[in-house]
């Protein structure tokens, strides 16, 4: 069977447990990058891959690397690549490309160049000038790196963040890649019990009952909120074959919740309320004070919800505009009884994603508002 090499990418911080996942699809890794876990298989793990992998954003299939410090080398390395065996005469490829501290900076003139090689090629192989393009799309890209450019083709079409049950979303929904990351932090298991008392259009209930988790639980303040998540959950049940022991939706302020209900969770995983998407400087402090006191009123409450050697993972929100500020409640909680984990060991091991106080950072670049993944026991 053919070997191909294959690259996973992931937000930053969130490598080696896309790394345990390809493991345990039972794939070979390569090397482990910032944001790349690169691994090889064959036609099925392509398949496989973007199915199963939960903490991914895409699979690329990887077609060549080389050194590439002018134009003719690009060209001609890119023209030498076997692309024919990849792309059918009627491919449609579009590329797109990125290039860090490399020489060849210009991305327009890097992805013409490719274009250009990959079309002569083709011609080559397929002996006529002229393609349509009118088939399937093979989005090919050429990514420089100090020098370095390498080539792929994106084999997962929108991403594999946006699988197919969101049809509805609330405003601002989770990545389902960092939401599964999160269950895996909560070391689950099937039987546990989990809710998510923030829980939007319920992208963190369903990573959860993907990954088979059987008793599930999702609240939120808005009602709409709830609507989408059990219509998003009707659908996960209609196209695939999961079975659950529960699953229960219902309305409620997260400052209220042990009042309506009277189950014990063994997980909370939550992205509570952030904040405004957009936020001014001059803002910040403000928001941070509105935002302790929504999350120590929550803690208070999972006090109540939560079942003895109950785990919670959450997110806070990180305003990082000159330089971090986190909510200042770290050590309230702590006086409240809830005692911090710091064990990320299926977390990257790279030091710029843990933040000063050992938890998991991740953002997209350019981003102001960060987000921190802190996981808590109650222990008094
Ligand atoms: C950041 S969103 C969660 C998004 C969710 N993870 C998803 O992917 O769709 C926060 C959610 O908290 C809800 N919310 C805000 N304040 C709340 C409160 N006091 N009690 C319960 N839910 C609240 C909002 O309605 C919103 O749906």
């Amino acid at each position: 069977m053919d070997k191909y090499e294959l690259i996973a990418t992931t937000t930053f911080g969130v490598e080696s447990i896309v790394k345990q996942e390809v493991k345990d699809l039972g794939y070979d890794i390569k090397e482990v990058k910032n944001g790349k876990i690169v691994f090889t298989g064959d036609e099925k793990a392509i398949c496989r891959a973007n199915i199963w992998l939960r903490s991914a954003e895409r699979v690329l299939l990887k077609i060549g690397e080389f050194p590439a410090t002018d134009f003719d080398q690009l060209y001609e390395s890119c023209k030498s690549l076997p692309w024919s065996e990849y792309l059918p005469e009627d491919a449609s490829f579009p590329v797109t490309g990125k290039s860090v501290k490399s020489e060849l900076h210009h991305v327009p003139s890097c992805q013409s160049i490719v274009k250009k090689a990959i079309v002569d090629n083709m011609q080559n192989k397929y002996k006529k000038k002229w393609f349509d393009e009118d088939g399937p799309e093979y989005k090919i890209e050429v990514a420089l790196l100090k020098d370095e450019a390498t080539l792929t083709i994106d084999t997962s079409g929108w991403g594999l963040h946006k699988r197919g049950y969101r049809d509805l979303t609330t405003k601002a929904p989770l990545q389902e890649t960092i939401a599964a990351a999160m269950i895996y932090l909560s070391r689950w298991d099937k039987d546990r019990i989990l809710i998510d008392p923030f829980c939007g259009s319920g992208t963190i209930l369903i990573s959860a009952a993907l990954l088979g988790i059987k008793n599930i639980y999702g609240s939120d303040k808005d009602k709409k909120s709830i609507i989408y998540t059990q219509n998003n959950f009707n659908w996960l049940i209609r196209n695939s074959n999961i079975s659950l022991n529960k699953a229960k939706f219902f309305r409620s302020d997260v400052r209220k919740i042990s009042q309506n209900t009277n189950q014990k969770f063994n997980l909370i995983v939550t992205e509570p309320y952030l904040g405004p998407l957009k936020i001014k400087k001059q803002d910040v402090d403000q928001q941070i004070n509105k935002l302790s006191e929504l999350y120590l009123k929550a803690f208070k409450e999972f006090k109540h919800i939560l079942s003895k050697k109950g785990k919670i993972v959450i997110i806070f929100p990180v305003f990082d505009f000159d330089k971090r500020h986190f909510l200042p409640i770290l050590k309230d909680l702590n006086k409240m009884g809830w005692k911090q984990e710091f064990d990320f060991s299926t977390l990257s091991n790279y030091k710029n994603h843990l933040s000063k106080r050992n938890t998991l950072l991740y953002f997209r670049l350019n981003q102001e508002v960060l987000r921190e993944v802190l996981i808590f026991h109650y222990n008094k």
